[in-house]
């Protein structure tokens, strides 16, 4: 089973780690037969689940409570939980706080989002106990700031900045990074720098692992398509089909069938 020493270890051992988003318990339970690595409760799931345009909307007890959901149905997994917008800027005791809901709600570790303005309050979580994985490049609580998804450090500054948030990070005490929408050649060159695992979206080939949002990768939204998006299913489809034909045995009276009925 996967606990926070698995990850150094499996950088010191050139082995993969994969990652998926997962929001709730049915879910969870069908991850927790899979061979994937690790869960991560993003605070995308205000985008996903909840409809709203960005993770900004995403809020402590949305995560507690999705977090919960999936810990039920995923015991053998290691969870990962987003802190979500602004929890860890108001105060290092308002992070403590937070972070003791998400791990008092069944997480094994927390994320969160930038890097040297979050680096004191990342220590005190990492001297506290909890396994914090950093997240650089594109983060999207700072959308209104970065002027949309867009790829980060594509010139020299914004990359050689992106190598020194990672080490800050890797210092401050972090067991992984996750690697949002870079260059390819970025992401390659901040894997080798850091000992940490880095774990990408959209940051190329030669990360440490590799994350996508569940939903995404089993295509339950056609018109979402990102370059750096492989979709391995076509859920949307599939729901479409089998609610059409549920509707058409319905009105035509061939649902339900004698053996589905009660005498
Ligand atoms: O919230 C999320 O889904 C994430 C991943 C995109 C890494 O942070």
């Amino acid at each position: 089973m996967v606990n926070v020493h698995t990850f150094a270890k499996r950088k010191q051992e050139n082995r993969k780690i994969s990652m998926v988003t997962c929001y709730d318990f049915w879910s969870a339970k069908i991850i927790n037969k899979s061979d994937l690595d690790c869960i991560l409760v993003g605070d995308s799931l205000a985008v996903v689940m909840h409809g709203y345009d960005s993770t900004v909307h995403a809020t402590l007890s949305m995560m507690e409570m999705h977090v919960a959901s999936v810990v039920r149905g995923a015991p053998d997994k290691f969870v990962i939980a987003d802190l979500p917008f602004l929890s860890c800027s108001k105060g290092i005791d308002r992070a403590l706080d937070a972070v003791q809901a998400l791990i008092q709600a069944g997480a094994s570790a927390v994320k969160i989002e930038g890097s040297s303005h979050q680096i004191d309050v990342i220590k005190r979580i990492v001297e506290a106990g909890v396994p914090v994985m950093g997240h650089i490049g594109l983060t999207p609580q700072s959308i209104h700031n970065l002027g949309g998804h867009l790829v980060q450090g594509k010139e020299v500054s914004e990359a050689k900045k992106l190598i020194d948030d990672a080490i800050l990070l890797e210092q401050a005490g972090c067991f992984g990074v996750v690697l949002e929408c870079i260059p390819n050649k970025l992401g390659a060159s901040i894997s080798k720098r850091v000992k940490v695992p880095t774990i990408g979206i959209g940051a190329g080939l030669h990360t440490d692992g590799q994350v996508l949002v569940l939903h995404d990768m089993i295509g339950v939204d056609p018109a979402f398509s990102p370059k750096f998006l492989r979709k391995y299913a076509n859920t949307n489809e599939l729901i479409t089909q089998a609610l059409d034909k549920f509707h058409d045995d319905v009105t035509s009276e061939c649902f339900p069938a004698p053996l589905e009925s009660y005498e």
